[in-house]
């Protein structure tokens, strides 16, 4: 559910704040840029902390504060959660704490998929697959749905290390899409952000007929309604997306060049106390 949200003072032109653990929302952000032209944008890759799909629920609500709170003081009129592991973890608790509309993955995603099929599988990170976020958003919807949720460890590291054309990438989706094979579901959902990178991989290794869901198409649909909803859309020229990332602006940029066209610019952001809060909660956990 959308809260209402105070429009007064903030300006039309004001940037969406997009983010992931790395390179992952970039597919989010295509999307943006595809149905929401006029949109100016700040994309936060939290690279010096990925991969989230190993961390705690509890590391991953405090980095997901962090970044919010950062992004409210950017300027930013919107935030979408590029990262499906926050929307499945930290999205619900973090939605009544912060005074701007905050989009996630799960719902879109889930009412996608109930629209394709009625078996379907999810491929998603361990922290993702764990929770069951997407299980429970489907069966909400339609109880007559069944559900195969998959755990991914191997695949961000894999993507973030620009490993797609290794045949061990392809070997290990393999044995990660076997069980869903099995149960013969006739729909997959990309339950991480990371993988639509692996598209072609995975539509060598499954059946024609499985339909593939990719939930950045849905949630920046909702975000387009929320917009108009709260008389937020764009309306010019957008600035150029501002690039920012806590850990190497290098890498980003070389590992994001291919999928943007162009090499972008990349800021290191990293607060010296978020640093700091993480090593704390590393030592208690
Ligand atoms: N791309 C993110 C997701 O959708 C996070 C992946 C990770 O860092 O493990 O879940």
């Amino acid at each position: 559910m959308l809260r209402r949200f105070d429009s007064r003072g903030v300006k039309q032109a004001a940037p969406i704040g997009l983010f992931d653990s790395g390179v992952g929302g970039l597919t989010v952000l295509r999307e943006l840029y595809r149905q929401l032209p006029h949109e100016s944008v700040i994309y936060f890759g939290d690279t010096a902390r990925l991969p989230y799909g190993d961390r705690s629920p509890a590391q991953i609500l405090q980095y997901v504060r962090e970044i919010l709170t950062w992004m409210e003081q950017q300027g930013t009129k919107m935030v979408i959660m590029a990262c499906n592991t926050s929307s499945a973890l930290a999205l619900e608790t973090v939605r009544s704490e912060f005074s701007l509309p905050i989009l996630g993955l799960i719902l879109p995603g889930a009412r996608a998929a109930v629209q394709q099929g009625r078996r379907i599988g999810v491929i998603a990170t361990p922290a993702t697959a764990a929770s069951r976020a997407y299980s429970r958003a489907i069966l909400e919807i339609d109880a007559a749905t069944q559900v195969w949720e998959v755990g991914c460890p191997e695949f961000v590291p894999l993507i973030e290390s620009d490993r797609l054309a290794d045949p061990y990438t392809a070997a290990i989706a393999q044995s990660y899409l076997e069980p869903l094979i099995e149960q013969q579901i006739d729909t997959l959902i990309y339950g991480c952000t990371h993988y639509p990178y692996l598209a072609p991989i995975l539509r060598q290794l499954l059946p024609p007929s499985v339909k593939l869901v990719d939930p950045a198409v849905s949630v920046i649909a909702a975000a387009a309604q929320a917009l108009d909803l709260l008389v937020l859309k764009g309306v010019r020229s957008p600035v150029p997306t501002r690039f920012c990332v806590s850990g190497s602006p290098h890498t980003f940029s070389q590992l994001a060049a291919p999928w943007l066209g162009c090499t972008p610019v990349v800021e290191q952001v990293m607060p010296s106390h978020w640093v700091a809060q993480s090593t704390a909660l590393e030592a208690v956990e």
